[in-house]
């Protein structure tokens, strides 16, 4: 089978993890390493589509032919996402803080004498993806991501339906050779009424499968 062509579409793609501060020196992170992201702008940009890559802090090259922005926390994503409205396809890779800190100290945190624990107070960020599925500019599809460490196709199809997504794809989090740092991965693709497993391949392949899906879903 041939590689779907992409010409002609706008595909909106997010990548890597956030950092959300908590003073000059230190940050609340995750373990994504952007990799999955990237290897889905590569091979949608390869195939001829028009790409915008909204990239939290990795060190990875930038795909050829893609249009990259970088942020780093969560409220930039969500800025940097919505700036790049309207699109035919968002794909949300990003592993979005959930919560950021209340405030950032301006000065670093020192530890008083005595003193055992640490309180961070913090606040749930914005669903960037919620966002863009219910936006006046809404893609024709919404395409998610869930980690998850167990339940996977059951807490993955309930983001889908909350989140109103077109497609989301789960991968379980915890197993050798897959997922995060990983140069390869297995994604159950899940949509209103099928489920499709693809993998354990490279990154780059599977982001060719899935791509082949959305091809499928908007021809
Ligand atoms: N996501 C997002 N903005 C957020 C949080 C998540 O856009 N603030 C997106 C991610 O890019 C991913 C999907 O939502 O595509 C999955 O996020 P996840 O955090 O796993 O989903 P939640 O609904 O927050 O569920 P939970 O944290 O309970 O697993």
């Amino acid at each position: 089978m041939t590689a779907a062509s992409l010409a002609g579409l706008r595909i909106l793609v997010s990548a890597g993890p956030t950092y959300e501060d908590i003073d000059p020196a230190r940050f609340l992170g995750n373990r994504s390493s952007g990799k999955m992201g990237f290897a889905i702008a590569a091979e949608a940009a390869q195939r001829g589509a028009d790409v915008v890559l909204v990239a939290g802090p990795v060190h990875l090259p930038s795909p050829a032919q893609v249009r990259r922005v970088n942020v780093r926390s969560a409220a930039q994503m969500l800025v940097a996402v919505m700036k790049g409205l309207p699109c035919d396809v968002y794909i949300g890779a990003a592993a979005v803080a959930d919560f950021t800190p209340r405030s950032c100290s301006p000065g670093k945190i020192k530890k008083q004498p005595g003193q055992d624990t640490l309180v961070l107070e913090l606040v749930q960020t914005r669903d960037i993806l919620a966002e863009v599925a219910a936006h006046a500019q809404r893609p024709r599809l919404v395409v998610g991501f869930a980690a998850e460490t167990d339940n996977v196709a059951g807490y993955a199809r309930g983001k889908l339906q909350r989140k109103r997504l077109d497609l989301i794809c789960a991968n379980q989090v915890g197993v050798a050779g897959t997922g995060f740092e990983s140069d390869d991965n297995a994604l159950l693709v899940i949509d209103a009424d099928d489920e499709r497993a693809l993998g354990p391949a490279p990154k780059r392949a599977l982001a060719g499968q899935l791509l082949d899906l959305i091809a499928e879903r908007l021809a």
